[in-house]
């Protein structure tokens, strides 16, 4: 996507032809800046540090990442040292497993001499995969977006509801809760976009209202606690979120705050959409609310929050009282009969075990494989 007319990606390999370059999302949106990533720990602490995040963006990071160890120690220890060092960097998004599953099958069975080359020709497919699933997804969202503005008046906006960030910096192009909302926008339909700010981390306020203003998509950011108020006045035609798992029941687990949503929608009659790539389905976990791990993050973000003075600065500031305890909860899940549908690469599907198993019958024999 566009940043005042030039084209970024989050992640992509150097002219170096051998390190990766990411916008550091911590910086964001108060400056932009550049990281380079040399190592298998630079990748690793970039998806523990959150300079990278988003589910499918962390995945192409650990991608690079077991590509970058390669370098250093492409030995059967080093390939395992690498998968064991990514794989715990952050516990709920599952495309970072898939990813280095993906990596591994293709590395293993390989001499070693030749595990460095492919390892990057194998990441750089899994970056192009990303950016090709969430053109899919755009198609198939777009569809959705289009039937609303057949019913609508002439002229008349189409007001989408979005929770954190599921943009392009939450993947490596296009995004995919913003997937259609971008497709649309290029197709000259009217469209505005809800941004809930998505406490504690603000990924919605900082992230994603910042994507959409230098693509000039029209957008307001609004306090969490927004969204059910629009939605009984008629101001939201349908809400969009990503997710960073989705359950073989069809259960999606997403940013805190996302059920809630979800539960807002459904006495509204607002339609609850969630986009999602087919790496972050986990076939392996039959019950997201039981069985999906749901990270807890330090304190520091309910109690501290960082921001712009008038005069340029940046300043941490606490707004909790010195002893109170905080909680942080950094996901939940959201029911599969709270979806309206799942927006995916193949197509608009039900939430249920029988239709994510039909669209993807190679993901449930590698499961079971
Ligand atoms: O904690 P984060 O910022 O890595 O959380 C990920 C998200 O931004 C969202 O949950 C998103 O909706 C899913 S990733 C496309």
């Amino acid at each position: 996507m566009k940043v005042d007319g030039k084209h970024f990606r989050s992640i992509w390999r150097e002219r170096d032809g051998w390190s990766v370059g990411a916008i550091d999302q911590r910086r964001l949106p108060h400056e932009f800046i550049v990281a380079n990533l040399t190592s298998c720990e630079d990748a690793a602490l970039a998806i523990r540090d959150m300079l990278v995040r988003g589910a499918p963006l962390i995945g192409a990071t650990a991608a690079y990442g077991m590509a970058l160890a390669m370098r250093e120690d492409a030995s059967d220890a080093g390939l395992k040292r690498a998968y064991d060092t990514l794989v715990v960097a952050r516990p709920t998004a599952i495309n970072l497993k898939w990813a280095l599953d993906e990596m591994r099958a293709s590395l293993a069975p390989i001499d070693p001499v030749e595990r460095a080359e492919a390892a990057y020709a194998r990441a750089d497919e899994i970056v192009e995969q990303d950016v090709e699933i969430n053109r899919g997804i755009a198609g198939n969202g777009l569809k959705l977006i289009e039937a609303i503005v057949a019913r609508k008046k002439p002229g008349e906006t189409v007001n989408v509801l979005t929770h954190c960030n599921a943009g392009w910096l939450a993947t490596v192009d296009w995004g995919t809760a913003t997937a259609p909302i971008y497709l649309a926008h290029e197709r000259g339909i009217k469209i505005h976009v809800w941004v809930d700010e998505t406490r504690p981390r603000n990924q919605g306020a900082s992230l994603t209202a910042w994507e959409l203003g230098h693509h000039g998509v029209a957008h307001t950011v609004i306090p969490d606690n927004t969204g059910g108020h629009l939605m009984q006045h008629g101001m939201v035609d349908l809400a969009i979120v990503g997710t960073d798992r989705v359950a073989a029941n069809g259960d999606v687990c997403n940013k805190i705050g996302t059920y809630l949503k979800a539960l807002a929608a459904h006495d509204n009659n607002v339609p609850f959409y969630v986009a999602l790539p087919s790496p972050t389905i986990d076939f392996a976990v039959d019950d997201g609310i039981r069985d999906i791990p749901i990270e807890q993050r330090s304190g520091t973000e309910v109690t501290d929050m960082t921001g712009r003075t008038a005069d340029g600065r940046l300043e941490t500031v606490r707004i909790v009282p010195e002893g109170s305890p905080v909680a942080n909860y950094a996901f939940d899940v959201t029911p599969a009969r709270l979806v309206t549908g799942l927006i995916t690469e193949r197509g608009v599907l039900k939430p249920d075990r029988a239709s994510l198993a039909a669209a993807f019958p190679e993901r449930i024999a590698a499961a079971a494989g």
